[in-house]
């Protein structure tokens, strides 16, 4: 079979390098893709937005799968586009991913079918909002409606910080349409693990439990990112928790979406908090998590082919999934001052010294080729994943292979995977 991967991050590596172990697959495209796809297929110039030229490729090329990555393509109707011509995608439809473009309409249905959740309200109007803010008091969770790169939630400790973002917002419109509208949230105190649900929009299987490392900064703090580095399994998901998330959360939402005709195909992203009460939705994202993908991917036994086309067959009839025996560790290399500004063009070098190694992986997200040298070329650069077979080693292995990358003005985290020990 052909298929086309949209989209160009680590995310979509990850997915690359797992569809390309499928013995049904043939020829691996991707739509703009990254040099490190370009080692497992042909990549080509199509924007992950654009429906035309996505769609005209399916056809040219004899598509058999279009499997979407990220939020945006998914908002801008790429697998509604892609079905309209007859051919399989793998991914929400837009009305369905508006679980994730509109965080209004998410905490809407969660209040209406009763699936837990922080208190919260809605609103268009600063002076409104502003009231809401001081009635409430913090620490509050101030949030854009649209998407924001993994940027739009602003946790505020104190009441003055929660009036400068709703100025940054709503006023001064850092976050452009995105932020025409914003959830304003209660604080939930609390560990945050990132759940994801494979479903057909009405079976549905869960994948091992990871948490990401969304802050720039060691200790989870500073800015927010589209996040520094993942761990799978994550030990604070035990089975019984794993079951409560699924009768209280996976289960309702899929069946809410299904309810108000918007049946939810492809890969559920639930971002829970493990708070004193229980646990509850922080945000559904209707995609896999990016760095996420990259530790839960290389642990997966089952053949995604083969549950992409069950997915987007509506015949989805897994049970539970297969996994290897280890765990997975994920640090991401950035480029210093990212999510702020950085500098691009950097020579990559450092790479050949981890083929070699066995269960490592060098997910390429933010890096371009120019005259055949590697260059960095954005924020996230690479996301170096090992597996071992426990969280300690597979810290130690990943943090090992890191050693070898060598580029100028690099960042990453040293602590990632160790909030999981
Ligand atoms: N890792 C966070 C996200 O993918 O949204």
């Amino acid at each position: 079979m052909n298929v086309l991967v949209v989209g160009k991050g680590g995310r979509e590596h990850a997915i690359a390098w797992a569809l390309e172990k499928s013995c049904l697959v043939k020829n691996i495209y991707a739509a703009p893709g990254n040099p490190g796809i370009e080692s497992l297929g042909q990549c080509v110039p199509i924007d992950a937005e654009d429906i035309n030229g996505l769609t005209k490729f399916a056809q040219d090329k004899n598509i058999d799968l279009v499997f979407v990555g990220p939020d945006g393509s998914l908002e801008a109707g790429v697998v509604d586009a892609i079905e309209n011509i007859g051919i399989r995608a793998f991914g929400p439809t837009r009305a369905a991913a508006e679980i994730e473009w509109s965080k209004a309409f998410a905490k809407q249905m969660m209040l209406e079918d009763n699936i837990p959740t922080a208190d919260f309200s809605v609103f268009t109007d600063v002076s409104k909002a502003r009231n809401y803010v001081k009635e409430r008091g913090a620490p509050i969770v101030i949030k854009v409606d649209g998407l924001a790169g993994g940027k739009g939630a602003l946790v505020c400790n104190t009441l003055d910080e929660a009036l400068h973002a709703l100025e940054d917002i709503m006023t001064a419109k850092l976050y452009g349409k995105a932020g025409s509208k914003v959830v304003i949230e209660d604080f939930m105190r609390g560990e945050e693990a990132s759940i994801f649900a494979l479903t057909d929009g009405k079976n549905w299987v869960t994948l091992l439990p990871s948490q990401d490392h969304k802050a720039i900064n060691e200790g989870d703090t500073g800015p927010n990112t589209g996040g520094m580095g993942a761990y799978a399994p994550a030990p604070i998901i035990n089975e019984e928790m794993l079951a409560e998330i699924a009768t209280r959360i996976i289960e309702p939402t899929i069946t809410g979406m299904r309810k108000r005709g918007r049946i939810y195909r492809g890969v559920l992203y639930c971002g829970i908090m493990i708070t004193a009460d229980g646990p509850k939705v922080v945000e559904f994202n209707s995609r896999f998590g990016d760095p996420e993908a990259q530790v839960i991917l290389p642990l997966l036994e089952n053949d995604l082919m083969e549950l992409a086309l069950s997915v987007s067959e509506g015949k989805l009839c897994s049970k539970a999934l297969s996994w290897k025996n280890k765990t997975a560790t994920c640090v991401v290399m950035a480029s210093q001052g990212y999510p702020g500004s950085y500098q691009k063009g950097k020579n990559i070098s450092g790479l050949d010294f981890l083929n070699p190694m066995d269960d490592v992986f060098a997910f390429h997200a933010d890096t371009a080729l120019k005259d055949g040298q590697l260059i960095t070329n954005g924020g996230r650069i690479l996301g170096i994943t090992a597996l071992a077979e426990d969280l300690q080693s597979s810290i130690s292995r990943a943090y090992h292979a890191v050693e070898y990358v060598k580029f100028d003005n690099q960042y990453f985290r040293r602590d990632i995977g160790a909030k999981g020990l």
